[in-house]
């Protein structure tokens, strides 16, 4: 069964053309009228979620299924219900497909393994975003003109991920992506916020300046506070000083560099404001492509064997 786990594991030349096809047909009609089954998606979300779980739940409008949004607050979940229970119980509900944002890692493994519906991952602690990726990528390959998806479309391009690595599965499953279409990853963080073992395939700094210089992207990242173990971070202002995305660092990048960030976004500190609304940032396109590549991996999760 084609669950969604891991960026290393996806088609993504195969994603990356249903999601363009998505945004044509979407772009042509806005709001297309749809056959609706009498079937549903749960979406299961353990963690909070603005723009993922949005774009999930279009993605089964699109397809034509009721998303079933189901947060660990208002289930029985907090009445201690294990999560195999939990994938178990929508499985005896014919749940068509079983979306996950969990805050431990690997929870959507295990859902998987006792899941008789695909399980797409929105998210599992600081491990893997899959979709995320995913959607960082589908930007990117709009932005430089839709090349071969199967070559090395990214090589010599240099792209700085910037702020708190080591909780973020955006930029775990980023790098896996990025560098397979051959773009050189560059990582950067303080000390404290960089993971105990280096990330495989990236060049890995503490000096923003360094990780910036002739970037063809720059991807800013929340502190991911929620994670984080008290005193990590002893001042906020230093941080500001030495790793914000503001216009003053940009100048060290190439000519026309873009700028990226997952969301949600945490104005004046990883990025100012001057940059994340300005003429480089890529951040709402992000969030728009966000949907098509939704639709695209949920349609190929239900329907794999089906030509895109
Ligand atoms: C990210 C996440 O939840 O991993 N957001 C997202 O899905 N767009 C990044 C974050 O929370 O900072």
């Amino acid at each position: 069964m084609p669950h969604v786990l891991t960026a290393a594991e996806l088609p993504v030349e195969d994603l990356l053309r249903r999601a363009d096809s998505w945004r044509q047909r979407l772009t042509e009609n806005p709001t297309p009228s749809v056959q609706p089954r009498a079937a549903i998606v749960a979406l299961l979300f353990y963690e909070p979620s603005t723009r993922t779980r949005a774009a999930f739940e279009q993605a089964c409008v699109l397809l034509g299924y009721h998303p079933l949004s189901i947060t660990a607050e208002a289930s029985s979940i907090a009445k201690g219900e294990s999560l195999q229970d939990t994938v178990r119980t929508l499985n005896a509900q014919d749940v068509q497909a079983i979306v996950i944002r969990h805050p431990q890692a690997g929870a959507p493994h295990i859902a998987a393994q006792v899941s008789d519906a695909p399980i797409l991952n929105a998210g599992d602690g600081a491990h893997e975003h899959p979709t995320q990726a995913l959607l960082d990528l589908y930007t990117l390959w709009l932005h430089y003109g839709k090349p071969d998806p199967a070559s090395r479309w990214l090589s010599g391009r240099k792209i700085a991920i910037v702020g708190d690595i080591r909780h973020s599965r955006v930029a775990r499953s980023n790098l896996t992506l990025l560098t397979r279409a051959g773009a050189e990853v560059w990582l950067c963080a303080p000390p404290a916020l960089l993971p105990d073992a280096p990330l495989p395939n990236a060049h890995t700094t503490h000096n923003a300046e360094e990780a910036v210089r002739n970037a063809d992207v720059v991807m800013a990242l929340r502190l991911q506070t929620e994670r984080m173990a008290q005193g990590l971070l002893p001042s906020l202002n230093a941080y500001r000083r030495d790793y914000q995305i503001h216009a003053e660092r940009l100048r060290l990048v190439k000519p026309h560099c873009v700028v990226m960030h997952p969301g949600p976004i945490q104005r004046g500190v990883e990025i100012s404001d001057e940059v994340a609304d300005g003429a480089q940032s890529l951040i709402l396109t992000q969030v728009r492509n966000g949907v098509y590549v939704r639709a695209a991996a949920l349609e190929y999760a239900l329907y794999e064997s089906e030509p895109s």
